[in-house]
Parts: C-alpha cells; structure tokens; sequence
C-alpha cells in the first residue's frame, strides 16, 4: 500500500512536552518535575472528557485549567504572572533533537501535522521553532471541536490532504491517539 502523506502529532510526538520543565522548575523549585507530569495527564484527560461531554474549549484554556488543577492539587500559590509564563513554554516547545532530521529526510511526500492543538497556538509554535518551515499543513482538530481520538478529528486529514486514511502513515507517540 503506498504512503501519500507522512501526519505527525505534535505535543509529545514532535515536540517535547516535558520540556515545559525548564519553566516549571525556574517558577516552582523543587516541584517542576511533578508539575509538569500531572499537568500533561490532567490536560490529556480534560480533552477526553469535554469531547464525551459535548463541551468544547480550546486546547490553550484545556490546558490551562489543568495547570491550574496541578498547582491547587500541590497546594501551590501561582500568580496570573506564573501562570502565564508557564504556559508560553506551548508556544516554545523544545522540538525533540530528531524531529527536523526525520522531516527534511521525508522530503518530497506531503507532511503535516494533526493535533489538538487550537490553530492560533499551533502556527505561533511552527512560527516560533521554525518547524512550521518543514511542513505542508498543520491540522488543528479546532475545526470540528473534537478531541483525539474522536473519528471526525482524524477525518480532517483527508478533507485536507485528500488522501484516503489507508494511504496515510499516522505517527504519535500517544497510545490513544
Ligand atoms: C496533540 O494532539 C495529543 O497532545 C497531542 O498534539
């Protein structure tokens, strides 16, 4: 079966969603590492749970509720100016060290990206990492406001790209996804 377009996921399979660490550890000493692990479960786990509810919001205030959740579960004060530090790390990502290797060496297929991220937030990241450069689309589920793994996220991608989903190689590091 050929393969017509290469899509990645991005937090957690391009980039490094445990790199927020670097900020969380510069905001709150000695609880960095914890933060940064509930906080992802937590935002993981809000996005399933507003799809089965029918209850949308961005990624962006998703994952903002459940930094903020971490902290008060860790009984941590933060201030609307941590908070806000914190979260412009999404916008920041480190890439992971071969991620524009493995992009510039599929060359020639079309590659995108297909997340859960809202579309403002995600071109603010492509723009910012400069990755953005070795893409041909970067798909936000925004569009049918639903979360992976709900079909109609995946569905964006041959409305996209038309290329039909057997044709497509979906590579994710989330084992929902
Ligand atoms: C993404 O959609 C699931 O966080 C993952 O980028």
């Amino acid at each position: 079966m050929a393969i017509e377009a290469f899509v990645f996921d991005a937090y957690g399979t391009l980039f490094d969603v445990q790199s927020v660490s670097q900020i969380t550890n510069i905001e709150f000493p000695q609880h960095g590492e914890l933060i940064t692990q509930v906080w992802r479960l937590k935002q993981l786990e809000y996005t399933w749970l507003r799809t089965l509810m029918h209850s949308y919001k961005s990624f962006w205030e998703i994952s903002e509720d459940a930094l903020i959740f971490t902290l008060n579960a860790i009984g941590q004060e933060a201030s609307p100016a941590q908070i806000e530090r914190i979260m412009d790390k999404y916008l920041n990502l480190d890439p992971y060290p071969d991620a524009i290797d493995a992009l510039t060496a599929l060359k020639g297929v079309p590659l995108a990206i297909l997340s859960n991220g809202n579309q403002e937030a995600l071109d603010a990241l492509m723009q910012n990492t400069g990755l953005g450069k070795h893409l041909d689309a970067v798909i936000s589920i925004d569009k049918v406001r639903k979360f992976k793994p709900h079909p109609e996220a995946y569905e964006l991608v041959e409305a996209r790209l038309n290329v039909k989903p057997e044709n497509v190689m979906f590579v994710s590091s989330n084992a929902f996804d």
